[in-house]
């Protein structure tokens, strides 16, 4: 029997609710399979800052350095409501990236997939979607502009100045290249190196360094594309795309035009790898006006224990029975409010009704 720890951190607004459906999946998982899972909760983003005064709280971070694998929400409050944390001290500066930092993960993977049955929705025309959307984001987590120096203060002029830094080293560029030239061997051979060479120096070093690794995985067909030009491509032939790898800061904003490709920011599960430690998180924020309504949609917090499945516990066939379960629901016609819009023809759940429908799928499947 296998035993593993997993940190739960439920985070804010609508993460409790998520994370709940979350659990659920990892319940059923443990009754199919030779293994236990000890859930240690703990707080961590706005709630964890209300409650102790941080965001990362050292509780937490002592239960995170335990854990085989972290489980994160969504963090993070309203634009208004922020202003009531100092800026140091708010859950994205004071919480997510020092666990990033903390653990170094620097491999961030966002798949963006939609299969052909649920293309409806999308808000994409089906003759752009094709066969379906199936890509992956290689994004780097924990360099760029923001792990950079930061500096504000008033200058000479008497004005008042900002100034950040956005720098990465070969070694750093490397090992998310290698990631993701090992991703696109297992798929289709294919990566679109993202990038912003014609301005920016950090692109010429990371296109350098990425034409060396590049020479390892000679079967691999690379492809460059400027970032701008990439976001108009998502739109107008998501197809072309199978591993897409990018620095930081191009593969936030990215991976959020991935969502809305799909047709909702909760269909974005995603997996932060380091090499000693990995946390698995939806890709999208807290959405504060709908928390505690039993509308989200916990289809991305559900996907990120799949992902932790594969990833962490090297259960790739109960991940891929999470995955079709989840996609099972949809085809049955499900799904919470995000993708049930009137007119969609899909008929609206809650939150719980939706992890319910899930486990029971995945009840159903053969055990293996
Ligand atoms: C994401 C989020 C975070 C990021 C925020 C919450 C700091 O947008 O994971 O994409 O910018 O990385
Ligand atoms: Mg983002």
């Amino acid at each position: 029997m296998k035993h593993y720890k997993i940190a739960v951190l439920a985070g804010d607004g609508i993460g409790p609710e998520i994370t709940q459906e979350a659990i659920k999946v990892l319940k059923v998982v443990e009754e199919r399979n030779d293994v236990t899972f000890e859930l240690m909760p703990a707080l961590f983003g706005a709630c964890a800052y209300f409650a102790t005064g941080d965001a990362f709280p050292q509780e937490t971070i002592a239960i995170c350095d335990q854990a085989d694998a972290i489980l994160k929400g969504p963090i993070g409050l309203s634009h208004e409501e922020s202003k009531k944390i100092p800026v140091d001290k708010q859950p994205e500066r004071g919480a997510l990236l020092p666990l990033r930092r903390r653990y170094n993960t620097y491999a961030n993977f966002r798949p963006v997939s939609l299969p052909k049955a649920l293309a409806h929705f999308s808000p994409l025309k089906p003759e752009v979607i094709g066969e379906g959307i199936d890509l992956i984001m290689v994004r780097e987590l924990v360099g760029g502009l923001y792990f950079g120096e930061k500096e504000m203060g008033v200058n000479a002029q008497g004005l008042r100045y900002v100034r950040e830094t956005l720098e990465y080293d070969e070694a750093q560029i490397r090992r998310i290249m290698h990631q993701a030239f090992k991703l696109a061997m297992k798929r289709r051979k294919l990566l679109h190196n993202i990038h912003k060479s014609n301005v920016l120096k950090s692109s010429v070093l990371w296109n350098e360094v990425m034409e060396e690794v590049a020479k390892e995985y000679p079967e691999v067909k690379v492809v460059n594309y400027l970032v701008d030009a990439a976001a108009t491509a998502l739109c107008l032939n998501p197809a072309q795309f199978d591993v897409m790898v990018m620095e930081n800061m191009f593969g936030d904003i990215l991976s959020d035009q991935g969502g809305g490709i799909l047709g909702s920011l909760g269909l974005m599960p995603s997996a932060c790898l380091g090499d000693d430690k990995a946390y698995y998180e939806p890709s999208h924020g807290s959405a504060p006006d709908i928390a505690g309504k039993n509308i989200a949609n916990p289809y991305s917090m559900i996907g990120s224990v799949a992902m932790m499945l594969e990833n962490s516990f090297d259960m790739a066939d109960e991940a891929k029975n999470v995955w079709a379960a989840m996609q099972g629901v949809f085809a049955d016609g499900f799904s919470t409010a995000d993708l049930s819009k009137p007119g969609s023809g899909v008929k609206m759940i809650s939150t719980v009704e939706f992890g319910d429908k899930v486990v029971e799928k995945l009840r159903a499947m053969p055990k293996v």
